[in-house]
């Protein structure tokens, strides 16, 4: 028996169209219960919402995110706005009984991702967070390995998240597509925009992070800013590198710019444990390097594995084995995960809890880096 779950989307950029994506697709290639039906997005502009509605089969729209939490015939709530607007939508939703799937990072920092955690666990409603690169197959597949003990104690994790798209001086701040340099919506700059999804998988493929030693850099110290049309200072991290340790006694070494020349977003990740190592790579998504310390010498060197054969996580419900999904494809099992848990009642991570200690070790990171000290996480 199929079961609906009207969805109510706040905000249609970016990630608007990779969730509605996402509720299109997912029906077609995983059987759950439940079926997301996209009832109504919610837009400041009317007319841009309603065009947005058009494309991508919305039934309704509405310009104020208060008076769809407040329909009856919305089930789960998806905010898919500035940072700064996660936290309000969220509480509300939670007081209204709604599912709830929110963008990351949770919040603008812990004390507000702590104040979301208490109302969807005081309301009891599901929830989840658009952590989504945890479920790409290469990395849900390194998840694997880790957990069946393959690479034995872990040494190192090391991550970099690399753009470039921030370079010219003249790139203004605030307001639609740059409220990332803006640090009143973005909260942090390259630490909760991209550091975290890096945090985010090495917490899930690692274990927690104790404490860290950050340095920060703001290479533009004054934009234009685009609501208030003068020169402003900008607030946000253009660069972030720190070290940390994790409670399993490895250590940790991430870093992440918008200032990479050449890079648009370079997401690595290696890791090297006792019998092992693992690679892998955002622009080679569908690989996995792998490297066995137990092969023979003769023929020991890193392999790579390409994850396309059905046996590999999430690829029996695509196409037949060589053939390549893309980033598309993690919203879509995201989406599929969260459904099947709505059906057996075992949360999907990450949840808001989980996306709260991500905050934290953020907010650890924004700290040390700003006092020149290390920093123990909080939790
Ligand atoms: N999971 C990922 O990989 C990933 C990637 C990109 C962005 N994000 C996160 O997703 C969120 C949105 O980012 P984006 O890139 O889609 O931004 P975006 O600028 O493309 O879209 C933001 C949307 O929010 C809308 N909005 C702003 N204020 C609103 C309000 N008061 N009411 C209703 N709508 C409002 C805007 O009109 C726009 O449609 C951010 O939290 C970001 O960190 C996550």
């Amino acid at each position: 028996m199929s079961k609906p779950l009207n969805i109510g989307l706040i905000g249609y950029g970016f990630m608007g169209r990779t969730h509605s994506n996402a509720y299109s697709q997912v029906s077609h290639f995983f059987d759950t219960e439940y079926k997301p039906v996209k009832k109504a997005v919610c837009g400041r502009d009317k007319e841009k919402a309603q065009a947005f509605a058009d494309q991508w089969g919305y039934e309704s729209v509405e310009t104020d995110w208060k008076q769809l939490i407040a329909r009856n015939d919305i089930d789960a709530i998806d905010i898919c706005t500035p940072n700064n607007l996660h936290s309000g939508p969220a509480i509300a939703a939670a007081e209204a009984g709604k599912t709830i799937l929110c963008e990351k990072p949770l919040a603008i920092d812990s004390e507000e991702a702590e104040k979301m955690c208490e109302a969807v666990e005081k309301a009891g409603v599901p929830n989840i967070v658009w952590y989504n690169y945890r479920r790409i197959p290469a990395v849900t597949l390194a998840k694997q390995l880790i957990d069946e003990g393959r690479l034995g104690k872990i040494f190192h994790y090391r991550a970099n998240f690399l753009q470039d798209w921030t370079i010219n001086a003249d790139l203004p701040q605030g307001g639609a597509a740059l409220w990332r340099l803006d640090a009143e919506a973005a909260g942090s700059g390259v630490t909760g925009d991209l550091l975290a999804h890096c945090i985010d998988t090495a917490i899930w493929l690692n274990g927690s992070i104790t404490d860290v030693s950050a340095m920060t850099e703001t290479f533009v110290k004054e934009r234009m800013h685009n609501l208030t049309g003068k020169m402003e200072a900008v607030k946000i991290d253009d660069a972030c590198a720190f070290l940390c340790h994790f409670g399993n006694g490895s250590l940790g070494l991430f870093e992440s710019t918008r200032y990479a020349r050449g890079h648009k977003a370079l997401y690595t990740f290696e890791i090297n444990g006792e019998k092992a190592s693992i690679r892998w790579d955002l622009h080679d998504l569908n690989r996995l390097e792998y490297f066995d310390h137990s092969d023979d010498s003769v023929v020991r060197g890193w392999r790579t594995v390409h994850i396309t054969d059905g046996d590999m996580p999430y690829m029996d419900h695509w196409w037949v084995p060589g053939l390549c999904i893309g980033y598309e494809h993690t919203f879509i099992h995201q989406v599929a995960d969260f459904l099947k848990s709505l059906e057996t009642g075992e949360a999907a991570g990450p949840t808001f809890r989980d996306a709260l200690e991500t905050q934290q070790v953020c907010d650890a990171v924004l700290h040390s880096a700003k006092e020149r000290c290390w920093t123990d996480v909080a939790g």
